[in-house]
């Protein structure tokens, strides 16, 4: 490994830069996240209204993590944070860990979501050296399940009713990408 995921990076793209959470992102993110798709899309337990010392414990303290990686996605046009995206679950023996994102909505439908999640599972694959990276994705979010293809996750299984959505029961699949896999199109499948 070159680098490892206490190392708080900034990667640039075109149309987003990620970079570790500042203290003036929090009105951004916890726009970001109190948002009623960001909700249910990533099926979080967390439901408004927020605690807003809580929030500012949690993103002030994401540079200090030593097994996981938690950037701030920053939408290059508007200079503001969006979103984040997010390597955790790190498992240095089997050189895995996992991946979510969210893009709240200021940012979605223009591209950034896509970059992001490259940039980030670039990083994992190029500079952290990782041999797996996976994710899930509920059913019923099938512009997340587009990006994660577009950028090279594979689904590998379905995890049947895992998730209790309303008054009904949803799937979630399994995705992800190998090393081998991402040195031969490294997101661009
Ligand atoms: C999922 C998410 C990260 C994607 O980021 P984004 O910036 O909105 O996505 P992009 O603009 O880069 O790309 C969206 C793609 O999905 C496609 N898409 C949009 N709605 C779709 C739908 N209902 N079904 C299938 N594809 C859809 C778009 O056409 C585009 O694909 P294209 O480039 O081939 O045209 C973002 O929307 C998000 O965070 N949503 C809320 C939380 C969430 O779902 N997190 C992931 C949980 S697994």
């Amino acid at each position: 490994m070159t680098a490892d995921p206490a190392h708080k990076p900034t990667l640039t793209g075109e149309l987003v830069e990620l970079r570790p959470f500042r203290a003036e992102d929090l009105p951004d993110i916890t726009a970001a996240i109190d948002d009623p798709e960001v909700i249910r899309l990533t099926g979080s337990a967390e439901r408004p209204p927020f605690d807003p010392e809580a929030l500012r414990r949690w993103y002030g303290s994401r540079g200090e993590q030593t097994d996981r990686l938690d950037l701030a996605v920053v939408d290059l046009a508007s200079g503001r944070c969006v979103g984040e995206t997010v390597l955790n679950a790190w498992d240095a023996t089997n050189r895995s860990c996992s991946f979510r994102t969210l893009i709240g909505p200021a940012g979605r439908g223009r591209g950034l979501g896509t970059e992001a999640v490259r940039l980030t599972v670039g990083y994992a694959f190029e500079q952290l050296g990782l041999h797996r990276v996976s994710l899930e994705v509920y059913a019923f979010n099938p512009r997340a399940r587009r990006v994660y293809e577009k950028v090279g996750f594979v689904a590998e299984g379905v995890l049947r009713q895992a998730l209790r959505d309303g008054g009904d029961w949803a799937d979630s699949t399994v995705m992800s990408v190998l090393s081998h896999e991402w040195a031969r199109h490294r997101g661009r499948p």
